[in-house]
């Protein structure tokens, strides 16, 4: 699979980082120096955002959430993402209140799908820390880390591929109108993480029964 990144910070490396061995990923970023130097520790290539979007039949929003959508007029608005699977795994909490910031009653997700209409969207890695991510090793006591998601139908088996790719196993919680749903349990995560607790005993859903993992 071609993989572009909108982003080169701390989740695109984590989540490229895992991806480079199996499909083709490109990272971005407005200083594209610092994005190339990124891209060369893990095997992956760089670009601006506009040639990542291009590169990608999967898109990864990786910017701070309150980028996401100058991170999309960078890539070249709505029309470069036309076709493409699109994964936000933004999260738009407050790090003062711990609340989530949304203005209308839309999720992250929702208006990003509404202001994609010819994407195919889904949320997904959002729910746990960018140290868990980096994990060579996603089982836990044994048991495989499970990775909450939303999506389209038309985005669902690409997504899930991916985050089983990383190392956990998927479980789709159901369309992106459940979106919502993961942003304010990642405020919950959020509230803990920064209140000391160890990332990998928050909200870490594993398998229920110790079984052969990869
Ligand atoms: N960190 C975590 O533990 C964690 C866990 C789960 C989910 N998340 C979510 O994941 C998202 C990314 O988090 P992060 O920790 O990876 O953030 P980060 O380290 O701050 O990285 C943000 C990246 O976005 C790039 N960027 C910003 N505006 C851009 C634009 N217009 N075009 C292209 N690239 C642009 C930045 O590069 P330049 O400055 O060079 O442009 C930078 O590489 C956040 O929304 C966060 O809520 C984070």
């Amino acid at each position: 699979m071609k993989i572009g990144i909108i982003g080169s910070g701390g989740m695109a490396k984590a989540l490229a980082g895992k991806w480079s061995s199996k499909h083709q990923v490109m990272l971005s970023g407005r200083d594209l120096e610092k994005a190339s130097g990124v891209a060369a520790e893990i095997g992956a290539s760089a670009g601006s955002a506009q040639e990542a979007a291009g590169f990608g039949e999967v898109v990864v929003l990786a910017t701070r959430w309150e980028d996401v959508f100058s991170g999309i007029d960078s890539a070249g608005g709505p029309d470069a993402f036309q076709g493409k699977v699109v994964i936000d795994i933004n999260n738009p909490v407050s790090i003062e209140t711990f609340l989530t910031t949304r203005e209308d009653d839309r999720s992250l997700t929702q208006a990003i799908a509404d202001h994609l209409p010819g994407a195919h969207v889904g949320k997904a890695f959002n729910m746990a820390q960018v140290a868990v991510w980096e994990d060579e090793d996603m089982t836990y006591d044994d048991r495989q880390m499970v990775t909450l998601y939303t999506a389209d139908e038309s985005a669902d088996s690409v997504i899930a591929e991916l985050i089983r790719d990383v190392g956990a196993d998927a479980l789709r919680l159901g369309g992106n109108e459940h979106a919502y749903q993961l942003e304010a349990a990642a405020a919950i995560v959020i509230k803990f993480l920064f209140a000391g607790r160890d990332p990998q005993t928050i909200f870490n859903f594993i398998q229920p029964e110790v079984k052969a993992v990869r």
